[in-house]
């Protein structure tokens, strides 16, 4: 088999810049070891998010400049509302400004203080909503996702009898809805099977309790399905992700991932009477019905995204991209977490320097020592994210390289292993970090850090 390629040509460059390491010091300095505090500019490879940080396409630059502005009734929002029911089969299609603005709607509608919500892994602004509706949010994962050398294909799975045991327990009536995230991005952007969807469908069909889908990577997690779950291989991925659709009974949908744009969310809810609500909500806050918080311009892009991220081609390139990563950090002895997922590769901090205990925090300590020694920015997901006062510590101390979308060529991602083979190779320099300031909530954002 040749070489898989990116399938697409380079129209616009944007210029990266390279820093000296005494200016990366510098400058990490600055930002109290918090990389969120670093200026882009300084930043040469930046895998922070795979969120809304992608490269359109000519045909979605296009549609652009289509953009048709009305209040109301714009074709650029019929020509996102077919692209979705075509691709999903929900009639019932609401555009949003982003995943949790979509989130935020659902939890009003269908959370409320004593319920409880369960979810393979719920993402932090999914959790954040459930929370803020007083409901309880519930992680259910496989005991195999707490294991980072463990290949289970398939590790993003919803517990099934762990759902059956908590439905037992508490009744039917105190859960507003099951949510299956796809892929999981809290758990290492593990796909989720069909076999399991069909399963948690039917454990939802027996409680008549309706089941939601996350599906920010709704495409990459079909597409890991067609690749490693048995029987799959010949199926089209537009069959497999109109499956999963199937399945469930409404949708979140961040359109900055799987959508393949900067901006954009939606909303997909099959009960006409809770669609109608989440209408009425849509316009509160976020706009019309038929824009959604955002431009008609917003909504062309998002239609042709779509469109192009189901082509097998560009799923065969990104899949394979985060693969080669991974094949390649593992022969340079770097411990990630195992099979690589869809979006991201997670770099296991607690084997890479065992040297740092947890309280100190070894995926920060990893996180600097990427920026330092190659300009490259990660994110920590492990006990900075996670370990506030309070919670119990995460089971593993993670460190994120999510990989945009069409934005960065295989030499740059050679590059981006050669700094994490680098800095494995130099890992007994690597020092513990405390925290020195620090906000109640979600404090990885905002926290100072130092070296001890
Ligand atoms: N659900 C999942 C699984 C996500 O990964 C995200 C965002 C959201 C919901 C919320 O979507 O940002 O458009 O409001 N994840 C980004 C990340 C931020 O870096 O993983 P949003």
């Amino acid at each position: 088999m040749k070489t898989i390629i990116e399938p697409f040509r380079i129209k616009v460059v944007e210029p990266i810049r390279m820093t000296t390491s005494t200016e990366r010091e510098e400058i990490l300095q600055r930002a109290h070891l918090n990389v969120f505090a670093i200026d882009s500019q300084d930043v040469l490879i930046d895998l922070l998010t795979d969120s809304g940080t992608g490269a359109m396409s000519s045909e979605q630059w296009a549609g652009i400049m289509r953009g048709d502005e009305s209040y109301a009734g714009s074709p650029s929002f019929y020509r996102f509302r077919d692209r979705i029911r075509e691709m999903s089969g929900f009639e019932n299609v609401l555009p949003t400004h982003q995943g949790r603005a979509s989130e935020r709607i659902l939890f009003e509608l269908y959370g409320a203080a004593g319920l409880i919500v369960p979810n393979n892994a719920h993402f932090d602004t999914t959790r954040a909503n459930v929370e803020h509706s007083g409901a309880q949010a519930l992680d259910l994962g496989i005991p195999e996702a707490a294991d980072a050398t463990n290949r289970h294909p398939f590790k993003g799975n919803m517990n099934v009898e762990a759902l059956r045991a908590l439905i037992d327990k508490v009744g039917p009536e105190k859960i507003p809805l099951v949510m299956v995230t796809v892929t999981n991005n809290m758990g290492g952007g593990q796909p989720v099977s069909l076999t399991n969807l069909r399963q948690v469908r039917s454990v939802c069909d027996q409680h008549r309790i309706e089941l939601y889908l996350d599906a920010c990577r709704f495409a990459e997690n079909a597409y890991l399905i067609k690749q490693r779950e048995p029987g799959q291989q010949d199926r089209p991925v537009r069959e497999i992700v109109r499956e999963m659709f199937d399945l469930s009974d409404g949708a979140t949908i961040s359109a900055k991932k799987d959508g393949l744009v900067n901006i954009g969310g939606v909303l997909m809810i099959r009960n006409p009477d809770r669609f109608t609500e989440a209408c009425n909500l849509l316009i509160l806050t976020e706009g019309y019905v038929t824009y959604g918080g955002l431009a008609g311009r917003d909504l062309e892009a998002m239609a042709q995204g779509f469109e192009e991220v189901l082509h097998e081609d560009y799923l065969a390139y990104r899949i394979r991209t985060t693969e080669y990563v991974a094949e390649r950090l593992i022969e340079g002895g770097v411990p990630i977490l195992e099979p690589p997922g869809g979006h991201a590769i997670y770099i296991d901090a607690g084997r890479f320097c065992p040297h740092i205990p947890p309280e100190q925090f070894p995926g920060q300590a990893v996180v600097c020592g990427l920026y330092r020694l190659g300009g490259v920015r990660a994110v920590e997901i492990g006990s900075v994210m996670f370990g506030g006062v309070g919670n119990k510590p995460p089971a593993l101390e993670l460190v994120r390289l999510a990989m945009p979308r069409r934005v960065y060529t295989q030499s740059h991602m050679d590059y981006v292993v050669e700094v994490a083979c680098e800095l494995y190779a130099g890992r007994d320099a690597l020092r513990g970090i405390r925290i020195v300031e620090a906000p109640p909530a979600l404090r990885h954002f905002t926290a100072k850090f130092e070296e001890i």
